[in-house]
């Protein structure tokens, strides 16, 4: 039997994440669950893990679902280690969001500087595990879904030295899954490329005689007027046409924050003065409303309000990398993963998001090829970006976290920055060892 060890278990996702195991148990035999989380979360841990159970139950399989705060305990012998953790839990996210946005400056999960601050609070943990790992369940899989996660899933490769990891994200998914309706196609008719980074990636797609239906996506989303597959969490600012037909690629919906920055700027210092609030103060209610649906003894599966998530369906991307990890299953699935040559204008070794093959030796990436010269440009520096980032995680290095702020394009350099950057090291200084 396989057993199974999320880091962050006490998460409202977990539901989900279930959900998606109990669907495979045919493909992945999953004898014990270990949810683990720490005291801060303890309380949400002991609801979900309850939750969880009686899904487990309802299911007729039987699996042990153990819930703990010692992490090495659940570690050890594991096979697959997923990991959904958030360091500071919502009240952080709150400062990431709020703080940049009372300077002018985008205030966002995985974006500007809320998204970069975030990076340094997550990568020490990170790399922790995987220390743990090494001498735990040296041959287990880590299944990060952890937030930003692609600098997460890069700082675990490149300064973990642990190869055997997949980032995840619900983003590619849920555009697989919405999108091909709007040219009269089914999910199962159309083939999807992906490349880029994670948040930050584009697509192509082809239908089932080999023709290329980009362009078509492209045009019946303007007819539309909105952009089917943007996550619960985005505001859906449609792209510009012109930029769309010279890339002909579809961006993710987290390019908004680039391609239209003024205009989601704009609406996120809108929400943060209204009744509304920023994200993170919406999502406290719902989860909140979630955990309340969980007390309750006679629910035994997934609510519905939990599509109200910027993060729904992600357990379809956990699972089946799992499912097919463990299976040998070959199925196309967007990762992040070690470049290897999928795009030619990043170097070999770095971690990108894109379409791969999971087999039994993990994920081999599909070539995308060059980007054009825009979209090259933009990558580029959000590479480096994301470099600077890490390396200012693991070092608490100010200049290489300045470095990250001057390229970052969500962010304008300077003294403002420096203060926006000041003021979040002391608002996280619990979680900032490294600074
Ligand atoms: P959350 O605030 O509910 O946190 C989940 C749990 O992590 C909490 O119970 C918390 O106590 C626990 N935790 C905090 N620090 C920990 C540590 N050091 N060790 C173990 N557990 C710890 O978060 P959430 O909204 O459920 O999101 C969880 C994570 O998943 C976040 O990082 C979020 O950004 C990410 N996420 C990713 C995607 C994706 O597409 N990759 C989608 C949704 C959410
Ligand atoms: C998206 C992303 C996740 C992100 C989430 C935010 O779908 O892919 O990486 O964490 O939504 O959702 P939330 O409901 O927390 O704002
Ligand atoms: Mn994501
Ligand atoms: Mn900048």
């Amino acid at each position: 039997g396989v057993k199974i060890v999320t880091i962050g278990g006490g998460s409202s996702y977990t539901p989900e994440l279930m959900e998606g195991l109990i669907n495979r148990y045919d493909q992945v035999p999953v004898r014990e669950i270990w949810l683990v989380d720490i005291e801060e979360g303890k309380e949400k841990l002991e609801i979900v893990g309850e939750m969880a159970r009686r899904m487990w139950n309802a299911s007729g399989h039987d699996v042990q679902v153990h819930l703990t705060l010692d992490r090495r305990e659940a570690l050890k012998d594991a096979d697959f280690v997923t990991t959904q953790f958030r360091v500071g839990l919502l009240a952080a996210r709150i400062k990431d969001e709020r703080i940049p946005l009372s300077y002018g400056m985008a205030g966002q999960e995985t974006n500007g500087a809320g998204g970069i601050f975030k990076a340094l609070r997550t990568i020490p943990v990170i790399l922790d595990i995987v220390e743990d790992m090494k001498e735990l369940c040296p041959d287990a899989w880590l299944v990060n879904f952890t937030n930003p996660s692609g600098m997460v899933t890069e700082a675990v490769m490149k300064y973990g030295h642990w190869d055997k990891v997949a980032g995840l994200c619900n983003v590619p998914v849920i555009a697989m899954m919405s999108e091909p309706e709007a040219i009269g196609k089914t999910p199962e008719d159309l083939t999807y490329r992906f490349a880029g980074l994670n948040h930050f990636h584009w697509h192509r797609v082809w239908d089932e005689t080999g023709r290329e239906v980009t362009r078509d996506l492209i045009e019946a989303f303007d007819r539309l007027g909105r952009t089917p597959g943007t996550p619960a969490n985005i505001f859906d600012v449609p792209f510009y046409r012109e930029q769309l037909d010279l890339m002909d690629m579809i961006p993710c919906g987290y390019h908004r924050y680039y391609y239209r920055q003024q205009e989601m700027l704009e609406h996120m210092l809108e929400e943060a003065q209204s009744q509304a609030g920023t994200r993170a103060e919406q999502v406290k209610q719902t989860e909140d409303e979630l955990f309340e649906l969980y007390k309750d003894p006679n629910l035994d599966h997934k609510p519905e309000q939990l599509a109200r998530r910027g993060g729904a369906h992600y357990s379809d991307a956990a699972c089946e990398t799992i499912a097919s990890l463990y299976a040998d299953k070959n199925t196309h699935i967007v990762l992040t993963t070690r470049n290897n040559g999928a795009i030619p204008d990043l170097p070999e070794d770095v971690a990108v998001e894109v379409s791969t093959l999971v087999g039994k030796d993990g994920p081999k990436v599909i070539p995308f090829g060059a980007l054009p010269a825009g979209e090259r440009g933009l990558l580029q520096v959000m590479k480096a970006m994301e470099q600077c980032v890490e390396e200012a995680a693991v070092t608490g290095n100010v200049g290489a976290l300045l470095e990250a702020f001057t390229l970052n394009p969500l962010i304008t350099a300077g003294e403002t920055a420096r203060q926006v950057m000041n003021e979040l090291l002391v608002a996280h200084e619990r979680y900032l060892p490294q600074f």
